[in-house]
């Protein structure tokens, strides 16, 4: 893969992957480019309103991923695409995949819809690379024991986290030109290796 500038992170709550976000921006400002590192829901002035009500009301699953797309405009609008304009690497922790996984996968939103908001909001827009952090369900569960206090995902029972991560591999296999799994139920050092390996070969 050649000039990858858009770059994406998911997994299911309890993952990992944000431990991660500092060192792939370190390998890739390494390589003399601007990186933009961001998050959804959220990532304008907005979205992180809107992240306020996602992460903490209850409401329809519908509204809920419309309120995503609606965050994602935005988000689009005037963060990614003008980064993505001027060359720089764009790092988001979420994106897309997560509507396919949470609403779709495990709440059950069908996906045509969820397709048809994307067609809408981006366009041709997609990640060069998006990196899976993958872990199975129990692990998610018992790391998630030990955070914060939870958001209204991560209060989900482990059959909305099974739904989840199945939702994710099946988007890992229908798009593997831009998808890496990273089993991330390793250890710290040794899921840094894999996520510094895939960045050489940018
Ligand atoms: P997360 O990325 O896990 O942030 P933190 O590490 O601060 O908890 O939290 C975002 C939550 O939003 C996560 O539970 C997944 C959910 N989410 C969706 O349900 N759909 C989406 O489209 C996105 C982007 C996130």
């Amino acid at each position: 893969m050649t000039m990858a500038k858009f770059i994406t992170l998911e997994g299911m709550d309890g993952a990992g992957k944000s431990t991660h976000i500092p060192t792939i921006i370190a390998a890739l400002q390494a390589r003399g480019r601007e990186v933009v590192s961001t998050r959804e829901p959220g990532g304008t002035v907005l979205g992180e309103k809107l992240r306020e009500l996602l992460l903490h009301e209850d409401m329809h699953a519908e509204t809920e991923t419309l309120l995503m797309f609606a965050a994602r405009r935005e988000h689009i609008a005037t963060v990614i695409a003008p980064a993505l304009a001027r060359g720089a690497y764009v790092l988001s922790d979420r994106f897309t995949d997560a509507t396919y996984a949470y609403q779709s996968g495990a709440k059950g939103v069908s996906a045509a819809k969820v397709e048809l908001l994307e067609q809408w909001v981006q366009a041709e827009l997609q990640p060069d690379l998006t990196l899976l952090f993958d872990v199975p369900v129990e692990v998610s569960i018992q790391r998630l024991a030990g955070a914060r206090s939870p958001d209204k995902f991560e209060r989900e029972d482990a059959a909305f986290f099974t739904r989840i991560r199945q939702a994710y591999l099946l988007r890992a296999q229908q798009n593997p030109a831009r998808f890496r799994v990273i089993d991330a139920s390793r250890t710290l050092e040794e899921v840094k290796k894999s996520v510094e390996e895939i960045l050489s070969t940018l």
